[in-house]
C-alpha cells in the first residue's frame, strides 16, 4: 500500500469501503476471491479496493497477536509480522513506566506495536520511522486506539535523543528467523544500538533483540531480559545501566499472568552445575529460562539436579509446579533403541504420543510414524542423552 492510498483510507471515502470489505469479508466467509469480487462491484479502484480489502484480512490475522484492539488497527504483512505481540508490549511498557521517565522516543516504530503499548501504560510517548507509510499506519493506530502520541517519519539515527527521558529501539533484524543470531545489517545498526544502551547518547534505553543473542554480546551493566509467552521464547530486551535490575532476566508471561527469574535466584551461578540421577520427577525449564542461562536456577527451586551438566532436563525426587518449567512424573525408564523402544510402547497398549526430545539427533515427527503405534493408551516419551548415552524415559505430564 503506498502512502497516497494509505491516506485516502483514512478520508470519510475510504472509511466507508473499508466498512464494505469487512462486511464482504464475513460475508464471504473469508473467502478472499468472493469478497474482492463483492469490493470490486462498487469500488472501481483497484489499490483502493485491494488496500481496504488487505486491511481487514490484516487485522483478523493479527488478533491472536495483538488481541481485540487489531480489528481496528492498520498494518503491512511485514509490518504485522515485525510488531511485539501485545502482551509482550505491555509487559515492557509496564517495566518501563515503572522508571518513570519523563518521556520515551520509538525509534523505529513501525506500525506501533510498542508505541502504543507506552501510551497505553501512560509514558508521554513519541515514535520516529524511516518508512512514511509505516510512520502514518502508527499515527492512525494511536488515533483509532485513542492514545496519545506524536509520530514522524525521519532516520532515527539522526535524531537528538537529549530532550527524551528514555528510548526504545526495535532494529529492523535481517535473518531474524534463522538460529543464528546476526547483528550485522541491522537497521538501525548494532553500533547505533550499543551507543544507546552504553554511551551518552540517551539517559536511559531499552533494546529488543532476536532471543539468540550470544551472553557475551550484551554490553557490561546491560541487563538481558528473555521474555516467552504461552511458553514461546518471543525475544530478549536489553536494558540499559539505570534500568537494569540484574544481570540475566528470563520473564514468562502466560494468560495466569507474569512470573520473573533472575541471575539472583541461582546459587549455582558462575559455579559447577548440579548433576544427579533420574529421580521421580523430571523439569523442562521454559525457553526464557535457558536462554537466560538460568536452568539451574530450576534446579534449586526443585531441590534438584540436572541429569547432564550439557543439556536442560531438571530430576528431583520431590513434587513441585512453577510457572518456569513443566513437570512430568517419571513413570518408567524404557530402551532407547527404537525396535525395542517400539516393543515396549506396544506392550503398554500405546496410542497417541508425545515425543519430547534434548540432545538426540532424533526428529519427533519422523519418529512417531516409524513407529507406527495403533494401542488406546496416550504417552509422553522423552528421548535424552546422559554422559552420552541415549535414555528413553516414560513419563506423565502434571
Ligand atoms: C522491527 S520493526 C519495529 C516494530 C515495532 N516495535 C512494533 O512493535 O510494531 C523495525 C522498524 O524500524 C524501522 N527502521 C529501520 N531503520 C530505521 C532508521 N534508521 N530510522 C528509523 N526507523 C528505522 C523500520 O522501518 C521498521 O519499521
Amino acid at each position: 500500500m503506498d502512502l497516497e492510498t494509505f491516506r485516502w483510507l483514512l478520508t470519510d471515502d475510504g472509511q466507508r469501503l473499508l466498512d464494505r470489505a469487512t462486511h464482504a469479508y464475513a460475508d464471504a466467509e473469508g473467502d478472499p476471491l468472493r469478497a474482492t469480487a463483492a469490493v470490486r462491484r462498487t469500488e472501481p479502484d483497484a489499490d483502493r479496493a485491494a488496500a481496504a480489502l488487505t486491511t481487514v484480512q490484516l487485522r483478523v490475522r493479527a488478533v491472536p497477536k495483538m488481541g481485540e484492539d487489531a480489528v481496528r488497527m492498520y498494518f503491512t504483512p511485514d509490518a504485522l509480522e515485525q510488531a511485539t505481540r501485545r502482551r509482550v508490549a505491555d509487559h515492557r511498557a509496564a517495566r518501563l513506566a515503572a522508571a518513570r521517565p519523563a518521556s520515551v522516543v520509538d525509534l523505529g516504530c513501525g506500525i506501533g506495536g510498542d508505541l502504543a503499548a507506552f501510551s497505553r501504560a501512560g509514558l508521554v510517548s513519541a515514535g520516529v520511522d524511516l518508512d512514511p507509510v509505516r510512520a502514518a499506519m502508527a499515527e492512525a493506530n494511536l488515533a483509532a486506539l485513542g492514545l496519545a502520541g506524536a509520530v514522524m517519519s525521519t532516520d532515527a539515527t539522526e535524531l537528538d535523543l537529549g530532550a527524551f527521558g528514555a528510548v526504545f529501539a526495535d532494529p529492523a533484524r535481517r535473518g531474524a528467523r534463522g538460529r543464528v543470531f546476526d547483528q550485522d545489517g541491522w537497521t538501525p545498526p548494532w553500533s547505533f544500538v550499543e551507543e544507546l544502551l552504553t554511551g551518552g547518547r540517551a539517559a536511559a534505553a531499552v533494546v529488543k533483540v532476536a532471543p539468540g543473542i550470544p551472553h557475551d554480546l550484551v554490553p557490561e551493566g546491560v541487563e538481558a531480559e528473555w521474555v516467552s509467552d504461552d511458553g514461546e521464547v518471543k525475544e530478549a530486551a536489553l536494558w540499559s545501566s539505570s534500568l537494569a535490575t540484574t544481570q540475566r532476566r528470563a520473564t514468562v508471561i502466560s494468560g495466569g499472568g507474569l512470573a520473573s527469574l533472575t541471575a539472583e535466584d541461582d546459587p549455582y551461578d558462575g559455579l559447577e552445575r548440579p548433576v544427579r540421577p533420574l529421580g521421580q520427577h523430571l523439569y523442562e525449564p521454559d525457553g526464557a529460562v535457558i536462554r537466560a542461562g538460568l536452568v539451574t536456577a530450576v534446579a534449586a527451586g526443585v531441590e534438584g539436579g540436572l541429569l547432564d551438566p550439557h543439556i536442560a532436563y531438571v530430576t528431583s525426587d520431590k513434587s513441585f509446579r512453577s510457572p518456569f518449567m513443566r513437570a512430568y512424573y517419571v513413570v518408567d525408564e524404557l530402551p532407547f533403541r527404537e525396535k525395542q523402544l517400539r516393543a515396549a510402547l506396544v506392550e503398554r497398549n500405546v496410542g497417541p504420543i508425545t515425543i519430547k526430545k534434548r540432545g538426540v539427533d532424533v526428529v519427533p515427527e519422523q519418529l512417531r510414524k516409524r513407529l507406527a503405534l495403533t494401542g488406546d493408551e496416550e504417552a509422553t516419551v522423552v528421548l535424552t542423552r546422559v554422559d552420552g548415552v541415549g535414555r528413553a524415559l516414560l513419563v506423565r505430564p502434571f
